[in-house]
């Protein structure tokens, strides 16, 4: 008896079931007549054209605010980071003089990195500025001064780091050239009354007596006013990052000598605690005999 109670039941919901999706008699589909859906689906289409034009306005008027030549928002950033090249493993420079191979890498980085600032595509990309003042281009207004001219950094300035004249930029004969940059950062005007900022490198304590004498290129490792404010990638197309190259004349041989360089300038704030890359870069050099 139950099993029939069951199966008369399941009949009902199947008939039920039927006639909930078509109903015959009051040619309902789903339990609403075609006029009840077609006014469903009208709401519906207006109600997501609407949500779908507030989108576009708000983006629209967002894009609007945006300049596509000046980042909008930028970390402040007090002191920038430095970077060497080459860059070895982690911070690294350690070759063996007898072993062309181990230095045969660096050399190659170099040539790669030096590339750009050959004389020849200098002159022929940017602009021979006047030294020792900021290269000033600023937009009067709502009018652009777009695109922005950049100075040369001739190779050359690199002097005997500059791999034209000794081309293993010393790597040969334990005297190695290593370059260091400043990391761009937009509208970052790094001295004040005319004076460069300058780099200068030394050993950390335990190694004072191997470091040797340093010399450095352009002279007294200057990063010229010239090559600043720096306007971005997309404004200032041709733009060369100055370098300073510091060579090595008489570094101890067979052992770790721990480098640190810093930039030093009368307006970027001496490097802080907080952050160990900001205003200096520390690498460790070992050449092998
Ligand atoms: C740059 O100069 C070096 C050495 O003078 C040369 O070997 C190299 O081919 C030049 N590269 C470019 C891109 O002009
Ligand atoms: C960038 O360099 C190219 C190639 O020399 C040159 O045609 C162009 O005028 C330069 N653009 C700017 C803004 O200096
Ligand atoms: C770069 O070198 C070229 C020729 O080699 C020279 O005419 C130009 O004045 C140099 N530019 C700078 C800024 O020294
Ligand atoms: C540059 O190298 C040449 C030869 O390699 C050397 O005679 C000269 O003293 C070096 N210049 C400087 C400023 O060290
Ligand atoms: C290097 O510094 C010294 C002393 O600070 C200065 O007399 C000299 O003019 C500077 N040289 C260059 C090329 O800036
Ligand atoms: C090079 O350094 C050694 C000590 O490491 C020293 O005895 C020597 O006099 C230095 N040579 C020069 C030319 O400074």
């Amino acid at each position: 008896m139950a099993k029939e109670g069951e199966k008369k039941t399941c009949g009902q919901v199947l008939d039920e079931w039927k006639e909930f999706f078509w109903n015959p008699r009051t040619h309902q589909f789903l339990g609403r007549t075609a006029s009840s859906w077609g006014l469903i689906l009208f709401f519906y289409l207006i109600f997501y054209i609407f949500l779908a034009g507030m989108f576009v306005l708000t983006m629209y008027v967002m894009l609007l605010t945006l300049d596509e030549y000046k980042p909008t928002y930028q970390d402040r950033l007090a002191t920038p980071g430095m970077m060497i090249r080459p860059k070895g493993k982690s911070l690294e420079i350690i070759y063996n003089l007898d072993n062309t191979e181990t230095w045969d890498a660096y050399v190659q980085t170099l040539d790669n990195f030096l590339a750009p600032y050959n004389n020849s595509v200098q002159v022929m990309n940017n602009d021979a500025c006047l030294p020792d003042q900021y290269f000033i281009q600023e937009d009067s207004g709502d009018v652009l001064n777009n695109p922005k001219r950049a100075c040369q950094f001739n190779r050359t300035m690199l002097l005997n780091c500059s791999g034209i004249e000794d081309r293993y930029y010393g790597y040969l004969d334990a005297k190695p050239c290593i370059l260091i940059k400043l990391n761009r950062v937009i509208g970052l005007l790094p001295g004040r009354d005319g004076i460069s900022p300058y780099v200068s490198c030394g050993a950390k304590k335990e190694d004072v007596d191997n470091i040797g004498e340093l010399e450095y290129y352009p002279p007294n490792g200057t990063f010229n006013l010239m090559y600043f404010p720096y306007y971005g990638k997309k404004a200032q197309v041709n733009y060369s990052q100055p370098l300073v190259a510091v060579k090595f004349l008489n570094i101890s041989l067979n052992t770790d000598v721990n480098v640190e360089c810093r930039i030093n300038s009368n307006t970027i704030s001496p490097q802080s605690d907080r952050d160990k890359f900001a205003g200096r870069v520390s690498f460790k050099l070992r050449i092998n005999k």
